[in-house]
């Protein structure tokens, strides 16, 4: 079992779930490769078991230097021959995206578009993929982190919080039958 891991984070918040899915799965024995996204434009997803890619959102989508990369991908999984009509599952090959956001607005439903783009660059290429969402202050706007949609979020992924995504690391590999 192979893992790799790699995010996109700028003030932090997925940088922090990064490293506790980072614990979780050295917890369960599971070789991981950690890297921020600019450094894994010439890793090969195909080469790994599992793959977890981690990106905020941004006016419901995904940052631009994401939205680059998954499209680098894209062309460079096509090249190869890799993206199939219909789709067809890499046995065995199986990616988590997960999203930190705010939800000032309208709660999780603004994260969820860049899980889900993100989730079809792995399907294209034959992964299944689970999606994670994670609550996440937004720096510097105080207004947004106690009176937007998701209430008080001031301090989040706090401690409590990034415990328990290392713990549930163990859950999600298990229903992605991977134990
Ligand atoms: C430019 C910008 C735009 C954002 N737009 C949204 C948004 O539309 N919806 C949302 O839920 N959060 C939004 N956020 C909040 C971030 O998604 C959230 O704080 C995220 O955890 C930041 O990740 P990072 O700390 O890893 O950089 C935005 C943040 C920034 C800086």
């Amino acid at each position: 079992m192979k893992a790799l891991l790699v995010y996109w984070s700028v003030t932090g918040n997925t940088e922090k779930v990064a490293d506790a899915i980072e614990k979780g799965l050295v917890d369960q024995n599971i070789e991981v490769t950690k890297k921020v996204l600019a450094s894994a434009s010439e890793d090969n997803f195909c080469n790994y078991d599992l793959v977890f890619l981690g990106s905020p959102t941004y006016m419901f989508m995904p940052p631009e230097p994401v939205i680059k990369f998954i499209k680098g991908k894209l062309k460079t999984h096509s090249k190869r021959g890799d993206i199939k009509l219909k789709s067809p599952r890499l046995p065995g090959k199986k990616a988590v995206v997960f999203v930190t956001y705010s939800g000032p607005h309208t709660g999780e439903n603004e994260a969820v578009p860049v899980g889900k783009y993100i989730g079809q660059m792995f399907e294209h290429i034959g992964f299944e993929v689970a999606e994670w969402y994670i609550a996440s202050e937004f720096h510097g706007r105080k207004e947004m982190n106690i009176n937007g949609a998701l209430g008080d979020i001031r301090g989040k992924p706090n401690e409590q919080d990034l415990a328990k995504i290392k713990d549930d690391v163990l859950t999600l590999v298990k229903s992605i039958s991977l134990l």
